[in-house]
């Protein structure tokens, strides 16, 4: 049974969703600070489970054994009764359908957006994000985002445009909009 055939009440967490480089586990940290919840990051539970990083899962075993590690990921947090947590995912993790109703089970979900020059320039940091190493990330994440932004949207409880907003600024945003939402479900 999932959230799609029962009227389940959402487990009290926050989920944030959105493209990589979208804020998810820095504005995860402030919110965490903010409502004394531990953050979750889904990345990071794979890579201490496989023990291996996400570069190397994906270099090693292939892009669908690590789709199949998220869906295990989130399914594992909903069999423990994980509340009162953050939740920061992978950028890919909504676009498998089967996750999306989990999402929701999870909790109240907020899709981090932002536009492709923050997400570029963001994302150009580092070269952990085997998806961006292209010959041109720029083109790479607007088609992406193209294919992504309508199940950002689907899955979503809230959508949050952050580009020109700080941290707190995000962070006291989607704390006031969780709120409400907890308190009428
Ligand atoms: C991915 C996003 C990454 C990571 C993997 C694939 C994606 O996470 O899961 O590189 O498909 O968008 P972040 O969104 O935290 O960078």
């Amino acid at each position: 049974m999932n959230a799609e055939t029962t009227n389940t009440i959402p487990a009290r967490n926050i989920i944030l969703v959105g493209f990589m480089g979208s804020g998810k586990s820095t504005i995860g940290r402030e919110l965490g600070k903010l409502l004394s919840y531990p953050l979750i990051d889904t990345d990071t539970k794979i890579e201490e489970h496989e023990k291996f990083s996400v570069a190397d899962i994906f270099s090693l075993r292939g892009e669908s054994f690590f789709r199949t590690c998220e869906t295990q990921a989130i399914e594992q947090l909903l069999s423990e009764g994980v509340t009162h947590h953050i939740i920061a995912t992978g950028g890919g993790l909504p676009m498998k359908k089967q996750n999306r109703p989990l999402l929701r089970e999870l909790g109240y979900v907020v899709w981090l957006d932002a536009n492709t020059e923050t997400l570029l320039e963001r994302t150009s940091r580092n070269n952990n994000r085997p998806l961006l190493q292209t010959e041109n990330p720029r083109e790479t994440i607007e088609k992406m985002l193209e294919q992504r932004n309508d199940i950002y949207q689907e899955v979503s409880h809230l959508h949050l445009q952050t580009t020109g907003l700080n941290v707190a600024e995000t962070a006291h945003g989607i704390l006031e909009s969780a709120r409400y939402f907890f308190g009428h479900s």
